[in-house]
C-alpha cells in the first residue's frame, strides 16, 4: 500500500493516518492464513452486533475448524464506525451479519 493509498483510506475511514499505518503494519506483518476469520470484539463493534457474531462463532467453532477455518478475536480492526468488523483471509469486512459467517461455512 502506498503512502497516498494509506492517506486516502485514513480519510475515508476517518482515522488518523498514523493509527492506520500502525494497524496496517501490525496486520500485514503477520502471516495471513488462507482460511482465517478475525472478529473485532472491542466495545464499539460489540455494541453494533459483534456480541451476537462472537456467540455464533464460539458455538460453531467445531464446524469452522472442521472446514479448516481459524477463528480469532481482536480488539479493534481500525474501522469502528462501520462495525461489526471482521478480517476474512486478510480482507476487511464491515457491517458483518451472522448470515455472512454462515456463508463462509457453506463456501
Ligand atoms: S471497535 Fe471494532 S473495528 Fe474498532
Amino acid at each position: 500500500m502506498s503512502l497516498e493509498d494509506l492517506k486516502a483510506l485514513a480519510r475515508h475511514l476517518k482515522l488518523s493516518p498514523v493509527f492506520l499505518y500502525q494497524l496496517y503494519d501490525e496486520v500485514s506483518s503477520e502471516l495471513i492464513i488462507e482460511r482465517q476469520i478475525i472478529l473485532c470484539d472491542n466495545l464499539t463493534c460489540l455494541s453494533k452486533g459483534a456480541r451476537e457474531l462472537k456467540k455464533y462463532l464460539l458455538a460453531s467453532m467445531d464446524d469452522f475448524e472442521e472446514q479448516g477455518w481459524e477463528v480469532e478475536f481482536r480488539k479493534c480492526l481500525g474501522s469502528c464506525s462501520t462495525g461489526p468488523c471482521t478480517l476474512v483471509c486478510g480482507s476487511l469486512k464491515q457491517g458483518v451479519a451472522i448470515r455472512d459467517l454462515e456463508l463462509l461455512l457453506k463456501a
